[in-house]
C-alpha cells in the first residue's frame, strides 16, 4: 500500500542509504530534485557564456587551453546533470525550453558581465570556490544518481578553482596595473558569490524540506559562513582586500563577521532584471535555435535505424 511505500522510503531516508530511479518517492521529493536539478544543470550551462567571452583574448595559449578546457568541463556538467533529471521523468528538451521561456531559473552569479581578464581568475577562486562549498555535500545527497554526478562535478570543480587562484597570484606577482585588475574583479565578485548559496535561512523556502529529505545537508546561512570563513585567509595569502569593512574575526563565535548582503539586488536578479540576464537567454535561445538542424538529423538517423533493425 501507499502507506508502507511511504515507511519504505522514510527508513531508506533516515538510514543514510540512496533512493533510486526505480524506487518510490513522494511527488514533492521528485518534484523538488527536478527543481533544483534543472536549475543547477541550467547554471552549468549559462555559467560558460561569461568565461567563453575570453577565450578568444586568453594573454598566452596555455591560458587559453586552461579556459577551453573549463569551459567545456561546465558543459559536460550540465549534461550529467541533465541526465540526473532524466532518471527521474524530466524530459530535456522541456528543461531547455522552460529554461529559455525564464519558467525555470539558473544561478544568479551569471549574471554579471566579465570586464576584464581577471575576471576569469576571479571567478575560478570565488564563484568556482562557492560552488565546491556548496556541492560536495550535494555528494551525499539522498538521491542516488545526483549525489553520484556530483562526485565527478566536484572532482572538476577543484581544478577550476585552482587554475583561478593560480592565475591570480601570477598576476599579483606581475605590474601594478595588474594587481589593481585582480583588486577591481574581487570587489566586483564578491559580494555575487556570497550571494550564490540563496536567500538567508530564515527566508529560504525550500531549505526545512529538503534538510528533512537529505536532499540538502547544510543551510544556505552555514555555507555561506564556511564560504567566509575559508576564503578570508586566501585573499590574504593573495594580497586582495575583500570589499568589506565588517569582515572581522569573532573569536567567540569562531567565525567571521561579516555586512549585511544587499538581498534586493539578489531579488532583482533572480527575477530577470540583473546586469546580463536578457544577453544570456538571448545568446542561449540563439543557440538552441541554431541548433535546431542537428537535433533534426539525428532524429532522421535514429528513426532510419530503428526501422533497419525492425525490416
Ligand atoms: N540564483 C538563482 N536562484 C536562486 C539562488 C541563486 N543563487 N539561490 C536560491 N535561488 C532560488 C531557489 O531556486 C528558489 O527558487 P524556486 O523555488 O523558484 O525554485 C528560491 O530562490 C528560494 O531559495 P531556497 O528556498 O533557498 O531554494 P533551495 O533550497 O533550492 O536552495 C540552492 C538554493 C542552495 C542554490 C540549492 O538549490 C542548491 O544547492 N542547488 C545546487 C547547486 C547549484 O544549483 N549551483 C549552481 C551554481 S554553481 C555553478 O554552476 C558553478
Amino acid at each position: 500500500s501507499e502507506q508502507d511505500l511511504e515507511r519504505h522510503f522514510d527508513e531508506i531516508i533516515a538510514r543514510d542509504q540512496r533512493i533510486e530511479p526505480r524506487d518510490w518517492m513522494p511527488d514533492g521529493y521528485r518534484k523538488t530534485l527536478v527543481r533544483q536539478i534543472a536549475q543547477h544543470a541550467h547554471s552549468e550551462i549559462i555559467g560558460m557564456q561569461p568565461e567563453a567571452n575570453w577565450i578568444t583574448r586568453a594573454p598566452s595559449l596555455r591560458r587559453k587551453a586552461i579556459l577551453l578546457a573549463k569551459v567545456q568541463d561546465e558543459a559536460g556538467h550540465g549534461l550529467y546533470l541533465y541526465s540526473a533529471a532524466e532518471t527521474l521523468g524530466a524530459d530535456r528538451t522541456e528543461m531547455t525550453e522552460k529554461l529559455i521561456d525564464s519558467r525555470q531559473k539558473y544561478s544568479s552569479i551569471f549574471n554579471y558581465p566579465t570586464l576584464n581578464f581577471a575576471d576569469v581568475g576571479v571567478i575560478g577562486w570565488l564563484v568556482d570556490g562557492a560552488a565546491i562549498c556548496n556541492q560536495v555535500p550535494l555528494c551525499r545527497s539522498s538521491y542516488g544518481p545526483y549525489a553520484r554526478g556530483m562526485v565527478r562535478i566536484c572532482k572538476e570543480e577543484s581544478f577550476h578553482q585552482r587554475q583561478g587562484y593560480e592565475l591570480l597570484m601570477t598576476m599579483m606577482r606581475g605590474t601594478e596595473e595588474q594587481r589593481q585588475m585582480v583588486q577591481d574583479a574581487t570587489d566586483r565578485w564578491w559580494w555575487p558569490s556570497l550571494m550564490m548559496f540563496g536567500p538567508p535561512d530564515h527566508d529560504s523556502p525550500n531549505t526545512a524540506q529538503s534538510m528533512e529529505w537529505k536532499i540538502k545537508r547544510h543551510t544556505n546561512d552555514e555555507l555561506r559562513q564556511r564560504f567566509v570563513d575559508m576564503t578570508v585567509p586566501q585573499a590574504e595569502a593573495l594580497g586582495v582586500t575583500l570589499p568589506d569593512p565588517e569582515l572581522a574575526w569573532n573569536d567567540e563565535r569562531g567565525h567571521y563577521d561579516f555586512g549585511e548582503i544587499d538581498w534586493s539586488e539578489f531579488k532583482q536578479v533572480i527575477s530577470g532584471n540583473g546586469p546580463c540576464n536578457a544577453q544570456r537567454l538571448a545568446h542561449r535561445r540563439r543557440a538552441h535555435e541554431d541548433g535546431a538542424w542537428v537535433r533534426e538529423a539525428a532524429a532522421a538517423h535514429a528513426a532510419k535505424h530503428s526501422h533497419a533493425a525492425v525490416s
